[in-house]
């Protein structure tokens, strides 16, 4: 794919992708393993647009300056997984102020009921009862206009992002009902191994960046021995045997690790139980450390090299903004119109 094709967005038939992490925190392997590794695999084949999701940060309270920094080290992380801003429109949510605008329509055609019904907004709301504010509640919504602006024909995820997915569509399918086909209906689009990967510590939970416990998760940015310490320290079960058993609750530790050891080395969980049958866990989990350690290590390099070079990012998400804005208004132009407002 050429830049051309990628700046024009219109003679490009490409199918499109959307999808973003939020840079509330550390990015968790399990952020790489079922999205950003993904997104890098889809760069080639797909037209990508990949933003820092820093508005749907602030539905749970940030102290501002490390939110901005966080925002351009995910930018960072983002290039040193493997994204290429030649190939991908890479840029921050906040500086295309079609987000909100288009959040604020569909929050006119998102009925209450539906967005109660939301996991994230249970779990969240049980999380921050001091903070359970409007934002959090209509969070979904502005995550289907982020998605619904770019016409966007795949959104590559986790599992816990599905829900969401969901709704996005319904709320598409209700507008195009009402206004004839103003958007493209998304679908969601998962992993084969890693689409949830699950906490070291508690592994019946989904490995989380706000988990306060640090053992739980493997940050992106953690040393390299802490990450083999973790991972030789997760909670397994007393059967002591290797197998994949994934609707088996008792051998969540043991289905995490080999579900992580087949994310990262691109084998089949099948052919990791075979390789492995008959060997004790202390085996497996130093090779699992080592395979990821391995993983993270190259990303390390180049994130290190790159986080340095503050007019490179910047040039990037400028650049990325002006594109994404390009995009998004035609989408914006065609929304406030059938809904009746005067656009000339
Ligand atoms: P966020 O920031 O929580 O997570 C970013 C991506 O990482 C995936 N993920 C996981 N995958 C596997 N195992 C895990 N343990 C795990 N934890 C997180 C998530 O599914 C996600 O793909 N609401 C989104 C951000 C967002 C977005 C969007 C995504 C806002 N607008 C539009 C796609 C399209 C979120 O909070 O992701």
């Amino acid at each position: 794919m050429d830049n051309e094709t990628v700046n024009t967005g219109a003679a490009d038939k490409k199918k499109r992708i959307f999808s973003g992490v939020q840079p509330s925190g550390n990015i968790t392997l399990g952020n790489y393993l079922g999205a950003i590794k993904n997104w890098v695999a889809l760069q080639d084949e797909y037209e990508c647009i990949y933003a820092m999701m820093d508005m749907h940060t602030i539905t749970v309270r940030q102290t501002p300056a490390e939110l901005r920094k966080r925002t351009l080290e995910l930018l960072a992380l983002y290039i040193a997984c493997g994204i290429d801003p030649e190939k991908c429109i890479l840029f921050i949510q906040s500086q295309n102020s079609a987000h909100a605008e288009l959040g604020w329509v569909l929050d006119c055609y998102t009925y209450m009921g539906e967005l109660q019904r939301m996991t994230q907004f249970k779990d969240k709301s049980a999380r921050h009862a001091d903070n359970i504010n409007a934002g959090l509640f209509t969070y979904p919504v502005l995550m289907a206009a982020d998605i619904l602006l770019y016409q966007t024909d795949y959104v590559p995820v986790g599992i816990d992002q599905m829900q969401h997915i969901e709704i996005c569509r319904d709320i598409a399918q209700r507008f195009n009902a009402l206004y004839g086909n103003v958007f493209t209906i998304p679908e969601g689009l998962l992993v084969k191994s890693g689409a949830k990967i699950m906490s070291l510590q508690e592994p019946t939970k989904k490995m989380s960046k706000s988990d306060p416990n640090p053992k739980a998760f493997i940050s992106m940015m953690d040393d390299f021995g802490s990450i083999a310490k973790k991972i030789k320290s997760a909670v397994t079960d007393s059967e002591g045997v290797i197998e994949y058993r994934p609707e088996d609750d008792t051998k969540a530790g043991i289905n995490n690790l080999i579900s992580i050891m087949a994310a990262v080395t691109g084998k089949k969980p099948e052919e990791i139980v075979s390789e492995y049958s008959g060997q004790g866990y202390g085996t497996f989990k130093s090779d699992v450390a080592e395979a990821v350690v391995e993983a993270v290590r190259p990303i390390r390099g180049e994130y290190d090299r790159i986080i340095k070079d503050k007019e490179y990012l910047r040039g990037v998400y400028r650049n990325g903004a002006e594109t994404a804005h390009r995009i998004a208004d035609r989408t914006l132009k065609k929304v406030y119109k059938k809904v009746g407002f005067v656009i000339d």
